[in-house]
């Protein structure tokens, strides 16, 4: 990234239910990645890029709740998000990101739309920048370079 580079410095990135298993959960689904191989992944291409990344899993509701709540006074940017199945189901997740009113990226590893009808629906995606669904590891890694290279 070079000195003109005028994207986020602080980014978040925020997984959901159930991501802790990746690696053991569902691998034709979700690929053979643990969350810590994506967050080392995305950390290491961050600082290369002069920024800095924080992390956060949480399978409950209320806690993803409260980050989104603490992202709006510690200097975060830009969220990424993969709700897991609180994409489908969480009206007060996408309340707490509407009043933070930070640009959002929805991530998916899996195409939601090629799976069963009930994935199709989002809570998230008319309020997020974009989403990304079905390109596993890259669909992060695409949305982290989105946020570094934001103008
Ligand atoms: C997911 C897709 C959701 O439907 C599912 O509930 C998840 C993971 C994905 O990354 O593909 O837990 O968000």
């Amino acid at each position: 990234m070079n000195a003109e580079n005028t994207g986020a410095k602080n980014i978040l990135v925020i997984h959901g239910p159930n991501l802790n298993l990746l690696g053991v959960r569902e691998p034709e689904i979700y690929g053979e990645n643990t969350l810590q191989d994506i967050n080392r992944n995305l950390s290491v291409l961050a600082k290369n890029a002069g920024a800095s990344l924080d992390t956060f899993q949480s399978n409950a509701e209320s806690e993803l709740i409260e980050r989104i709540h603490l992202a709006m006074n510690d200097g975060t940017e830009f969220i990424i998000i993969n709700p897991a199945a609180y994409t489908h189901t969480s009206v007060a997740l996408r309340d707490a990101l509407a009043a933070a009113k930070l640009p959002f990226i929805e991530v998916h590893l899996s195409n939601v739309f090629s799976r069963e009808p009930f994935r199709r629906k989002s809570y998230f995606s008319d309020l997020a920048v974009g989403v990304i669904s079905g390109l596993n590891i890259k669909g992060y890694e695409l949305a982290l370079k989105y946020a570094l290279e934001l103008r």
